[in-house]
């Protein structure tokens, strides 16, 4: 079996064991857009997501999409290569796009500490925008320590560290086609 389908991963000597299927993400994808389209019908939404791990999210989310939108990238960062949030965002690319009096959705791979998508929330919001949500594909209740109001969630998840699906460790593994999750670690 290909590597991006396995149940069990080695990663580092570390092992992985496979959390959200391909088919369970894309299932709860097409709800998500579903829901999405009908809330935005009549307006063109601006998709903004946040690199590099929302790519895979928002590429397969927008393809599920019924009406027409537009997108655009930002990158942050606050991790490093480290597993726990370092806590400090630095912004490293900036918006493209004419913001004002648009409908913009921020998609973001996975809210943590809530410090990334509060950070993005202010600064976009300081662009006029129409209208601001967020839509995240998984979500750690546990581990929020600014609460941001996040209207689209995927799954909400343990405090566990996950991988795949956009979602790397050292910078790896954004290629896995499901959601993997370190085996045996306790939820913090
Ligand atoms: P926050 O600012 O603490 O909410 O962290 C958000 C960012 O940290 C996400 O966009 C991810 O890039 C990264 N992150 C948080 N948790 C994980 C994880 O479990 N695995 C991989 N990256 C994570
Ligand atoms: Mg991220």
């Amino acid at each position: 079996m290909s590597k991006v389908r396995k149940k069990k991963l080695n990663v580092n000597g570390e092992t992985f064991v496979l959390y959200l299927s391909e088919k369970q993400i894309q299932q709860r994808l097409k709800q998500l857009a579903t829901k999405i389209s009908k809330d935005y019908n009549g307006r063109i939404p601006i998709f903004i997501g946040v690199l590099n791990g929302a790519f895979v999210f928002m590429s397969d989310l927008i393809r599920h999409m019924t009406i027409s939108c537009e997108v655009d990238f930002l990158k942050l960062s606050s991790y490093g290569d480290a597993k726990i949030s370092s806590g400090k965002v630095t912004m490293l690319k900036e918006l493209n796009c004419q913001v004002e009096g648009r409908d913009i959705i921020v998609v973001e791979d996975i809210i943590d500490s809530g410090l990334s998508i509060d950070f993005m929330r202010r600064l976009v919001s300081k662009m006029n925008p129409r209208s601001i949500n967020v839509v995240a594909l998984l979500y750690k209740k546990k581990a929020i320590k600014i609460h941001t109001p996040v209207k689209y969630i995927g799954f909400k998840i343990p405090n566990k560290f996950v991988i795949g699906y956009g979602l790397d460790y050292q910078q790896q593994q954004r290629n896995l086609r499901g959601v993997y999750c370190l085996e045996n670690e306790k939820e913090v």
